[in-house]
This record gives structure tokens, C-alpha cells and sequence, in this order.
């Protein structure tokens, strides 16, 4: 290991394949631990030890893939960056889909590069200047590493190619939180019980496309009616729509909060069903209201990202209603803001609830359920990666009893709000609309609409059915009338 230049760098970053042993036992590491993002299909631990920690850890174990990130800068905000699963076909039509990436992060690594020792010590004296830098930190073909001021890091989805993703780092380490196989024991017993049950049948067959249709006009705008132009996690459409939430699901029976979790955010929107029972026992499904849109442009509809989820979740909350359901355990439905910027809604909400040690029995995120590939059959697209796989496959079990004309299977598109409750120890999964990688062609773009090709409503009921039957298998339920 070659600290040469040690007495410069102000931090040491560590990015190294993630592995649970990291954390066991005294590890210096434990403390240091600002979460775990994707390459690809690898996962990688990013670690922020002091010298004397970094030291005796690369002397003894430092996988070939790790790599150490040298800071001449004080760390600002660390941004993360990775390239997202997209289909070969998508990225064929999209001119430059390399080279839009390597062009973004040339200009900040020619920023940074453009400074010389001197001159970044002065700059560093001067916080006016600095506060405009951005370091490039690590880079790989499909990830890297940045630290940005603070200000430009909440809008930097607005600036990175649209087929990446940006990720906000937590401001401080964080506890490693393994999933306890404790927490996932409801989960397996109620996959291993698991039986069609005609009472559930009927209840999700139910679910009516014909208020989806008004519900996502709404949200996106299409109706002319909403006002609403985007759903960014900072604009006034936002807002908007969190009020409308909230009010949609208390007409049907929910008890709502809009809970802000960060300045100028749009809130996260927690709705609950209390259960018959003094129970700890809770259910949460989710889906996230912000949107983003192309770059450049104010327009960010989001009807399949995420407006089909959100919808999703309202068609469960008014058959909810309809057929005079309760719980037998707590039901949150959870619309997140902030998951454009990097899953922060659900950052803190998950930190929330297991600060409160809230238990969670299972957590399902719905994100991007509208879009089928013209000839394609309908699907659901379950994680491979990030998600607990006992809930994964009582999800998959619940489909092929309840939805059976979904084809079922693995997607490497990855990570949505679940992969925040799963860093907390909560068992966690998704469903998205294809087993593969994405295809939308709209996918982070303005004209993300849903009168359009391929938004397929009968896909979202679908899997809003395996939603629902999964919820009432879980949760327990009664029928009131
Ligand atoms: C941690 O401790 C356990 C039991 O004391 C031991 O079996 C294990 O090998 C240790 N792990 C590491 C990474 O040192
Ligand atoms: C849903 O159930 C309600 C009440 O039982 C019934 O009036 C309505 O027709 C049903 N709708 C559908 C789409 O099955
Ligand atoms: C509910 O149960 C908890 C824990 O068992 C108990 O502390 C609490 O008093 C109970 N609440 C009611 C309303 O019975
Ligand atoms: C959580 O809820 C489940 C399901 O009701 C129950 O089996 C479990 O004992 C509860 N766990 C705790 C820690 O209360
Ligand atoms: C159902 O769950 C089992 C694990 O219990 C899994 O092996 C199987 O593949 C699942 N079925 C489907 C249709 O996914
Ligand atoms: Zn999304």
C-alpha cells in the first residue's frame, strides 16, 4: 500500500466488495460504514476509517477489488453513482449511451485535475470557491464516487445521464444492520401455510383499473385539471400530490401523516390501518411520488415511475374501503419522496421505525409496474440482488396463485425504497414490471406519460392483485361486511 501521499489527503474513502465479516467482531470498521450501492450486479461497501483503522485493515484483507479513494479536499456530500439495468435494446436507440457517462464525469474529473496543490490550498482557505467544486473520488465503467458541495448534491439527479442513478451518502457512519433471521420467521411461516384462499381471491379481484385511469391523470398532469407538471422531490407539484394523497387515503379509512424528513423536500406521505389488536405486528407496502424528468426540461410526469406504484397502492387503499376490510396487524401504505435523489424518504422513515425497533413482519416497495414491451406477456420482476429472498418468494408463491397470468421473475433493475428498509434489518423485497432489465423507453424522461404505448393498466392490477393478496396473507384480515 502506497500512502506517499498521506500527509496531503484530508480522508480516506474505502469502497470495497461488501461482505458481513467486515463488520464482525472488534472491526475498526463497524464505525465507519456509510452503507452499501451497486456495480452492475456487485455490491460495495463504502467505509470512511481513520488512518491507524485503514492501515491495519489493508496490511490483512483487502480484497483485490477494493479500492481506496484519496480526498484533497475536505469531503463535502458523497454522492454515488451507478449505471442502471437497461436493456441492450433501450440503450441501441439512445445515441452515445457510452459515452454521455464518460463525458459527465471527464468534465469533473478535468475540474478537479485542473486545480494544482497550491492553488487547492488556497481555494480551500477561500470556502466561497470551493463550495462550487466537485471531486471525482472513484470511478469505475458503471459507478463512481463524488463529493459535492452540499447544495448541488440534492439536484444532482437533475444533471446526471438519464440512465443513471445518483445516491446521496448518509452525512455520518451508520450502524451495519444485518436482516436478524428472527425478523423474516413470520414471512417464512406464512409462505410455508401458504394455500389459495377464495375470501382473498375475491377481495383483489376487486381492485378496479377504472380509478387508476383518474388517479394517474391526476398525478401526472394529463388531466389538466391538477396543475401538476413534475413531481421532483423540490417542486410544487410535489406538494400537491402529497396533499392529494393524503386525503385520498383518508377516504378510505387510513389515519395519515405527511412527514418531512429533510429541508426543502417533499414529505414522505405514512398512512396506517391500526390493527384489531394490540399488536407490534406491522405490514408496510410502499411506492415512491417523486418523479424526474429529462434533463432540462420542468416536465417530469413519472406515470410509470413512479405514478404506477402510487396508484397501485390507492386501488388497494379504496378496495380497502369497498369490501370493509381490517387487520389483524397494523397496515402502512407509504408513498416516499425523495427516491430520486437516493431512496432519502425512505432513508429516514426506515431509520424511524427501527430506531423505535418496529416490527415489521414485511415490507414491499412497488416501483415501475405500468410499462410492457409491445409483445410481451405480462410480468413481475422480483430483485435479485437487494431484498430478503423469503419474502421475495412468498411474493412469487402469492402471484402464481392469485395472478397466474404474470410471468413471474428476476430483474436486475435495482434499488428502490426496499433496499433502505433492508439496510435497517427489515425484511424487504420489490415488484417491478419485467423480469429483466428495464425497457421503458420513457424511463426518466418527460414524456413519461400514461397515455402512451405499452402503459399497460391491466399490468399494474395485476400486480397490484399480488400486492394485495400478499398484504392480506401476511397481515391477517376480517371482513366487516
Ligand atoms: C469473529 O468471531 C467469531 C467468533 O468469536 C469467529 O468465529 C469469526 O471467525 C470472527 N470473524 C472474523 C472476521 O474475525
Ligand atoms: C367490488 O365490490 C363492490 C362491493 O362488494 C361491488 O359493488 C363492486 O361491483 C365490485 N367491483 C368490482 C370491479 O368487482
Ligand atoms: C398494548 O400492549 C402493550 C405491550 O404488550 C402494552 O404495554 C399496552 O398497554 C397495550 N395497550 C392497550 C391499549 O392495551
Ligand atoms: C412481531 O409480529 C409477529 C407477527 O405477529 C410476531 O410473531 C412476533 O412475535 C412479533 N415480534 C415481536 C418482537 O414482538
Ligand atoms: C415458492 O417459494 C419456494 C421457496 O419456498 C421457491 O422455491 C419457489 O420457487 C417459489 N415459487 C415460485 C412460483 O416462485
Ligand atoms: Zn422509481
Amino acid at each position: 500500500m502506497n500512502f506517499a501521499k498521506a500527509a496531503w489527503p484530508l480522508a480516506f474513502v474505502l469502497i470495497t466488495p461488501f461482505d458481513p465479516s467486515l463488520f464482525t467482531n472488534d472491526s475498526c470498521l463497524s464505525n465507519s460504514f456509510y452503507g452499501n450501492y451497486l456495480d452492475g450486479s456487485k455490491t460495495f461497501s463504502v467505509l470512511r476509517p481513520d488512518l491507524p483503522c485503514l492501515e491495519t485493515w489493508t496490511s490483512q484483507t483487502l480484497a483485490p477489488s477494493a479500492a481506496i479513494a484519496e480526498a484533497i479536499r475536505p469531503i463535502q456530500q458523497l454522492v454515488w453513482l451507478e449505471e442502471q439495468a437497461i436493456d441492450e435494446s433501450l440503450k441501441a436507440q439512445t445515441r452515445s449511451f457510452r459515452n454521455e457517462f464518460d463525458a459527465f464525469l471527464d468534465t469533473l474529473e478535468a475540474h478537479t485535475a485542473s486545480q494544482s496543490y497550491e492553488n487547492l490550498e488556497q481555494e480551500l482557505m477561500d470556502t466561497a470557491h470551493s463550495r462550487d467544486s466537485y471531486e471525482l473520488l472513484y470511478r469505475t465503467p458503471t459507478s463512481a464516487l463524488l463529493s459535492v458541495h452540499h447544495d448541488k448534491a440534492r439536484t444532482i439527479d437533475t444533471i446526471v445521464p438519464r440512465f443513471w442513478k445518483s445516491t446521496l451518502l448518509p452525512t455520518s457512519a451508520i450502524p451495519f444492520q444485518p436482516v436478524p433471521p428472527s425478523s423474516v420467521e413470520h414471512a417464512r411461516r406464512v409462505l410455508a401455510d401458504l394455500k389459495f384462499d377464495p375470501v382473498v381471491a375475491s377481495i383483489v379481484n376487486n381492485i378496479s383499473v377504472g380509478q387508476m385511469y383518474n388517479d394517474i391523470r391526476f398525478l401526472t398532469g394529463e388531466d389538466g385539471k391538477s396543475g401538476i407538471i413534475s413531481r421532483h422531490s423540490f417542486s410544487k407539484g410535489a406538494l400537491t400530490a402529497a396533499f392529494w394523497l393524503k386525503a385520498r387515503f383518508e377516504d378510505t379509512g387510513a389515519t395519515c401523516e405527511l412527514k418531512p424528513f429533510l429541508i426543502g423536500f417533499a414529505p414522505n406521505v405514512v398512512c396506517r390501518y391500526s390493527a384489531l389488536t394490540n399488536t407490534s405486528s406491522t405490514v408496510l407496502f410502499s411506492a415512491h411520488y417523486d418523479s424526474r424528468g429529462s434533463f432540462g426540461s420542468t416536465r417530469a410526469p413519472g406515470a410509470d415511475d413512479d405514478g404506477s406504484g402510487t396508484i397501485a397502492l390507492l386501488s388497494i387503499a379504496r378496495t380497502i374501503l369497498r369490501k370493509g376490510i381490517k387487520f389483524h396487524s397494523n397496515v402502512e401504505l407509504v408513498a416516499f419522496a425523495g427516491e430520486e435523489q437516493g431512496l432519502l424518504g425512505s432513508r429516514a422513515y426506515s431509520r424511524e421505525l427501527r430506531a423505535a425497533n418496529a416490527n415489521l413482519t414485511i415490507m414491499v416497495q412497488a416501483d415501475m409496474l405500468a410499462y410492457r414491451e409491445p409483445g410481451e406477456p405480462r410480468q413481475l420482476g422480483l430483485p435479485d440482488v437487494v431484498g430478503s429472498p423469503i419474502v421475495t418468494y412468498l411474493v412469487a408463491n402469492v402471484s402464481a396463485i392469485y395472478s397466474p397470468e404474470l410471468r413471474v421473475g428476476f430483474t436486475p433493475a435495482c434499488c428502490s425504497d426496499h433496499k433502505s428498509f433492508h439496510e435497517q434489518g427489515f425484511p424487504a423485497t420489490q415488484v417491478f414490471e419485467r423480469a429483466g432489465p428495464i425497457i421503458d423507453p420513457m424511463y426518466h424522461n418527460s414524456g413519461d406519460l400514461s397515455e402512451r404505448l405499452g402503459y399497460d393498466f391491466e399490468q399494474i392490477r395485476s400486480i397490484a392483485k399480488v400486492q394485495f393478496a400478499t398484504l392480506l396473507h401476511t397481515a391477517g384480515y376480517q371482513l366487516s361486511k
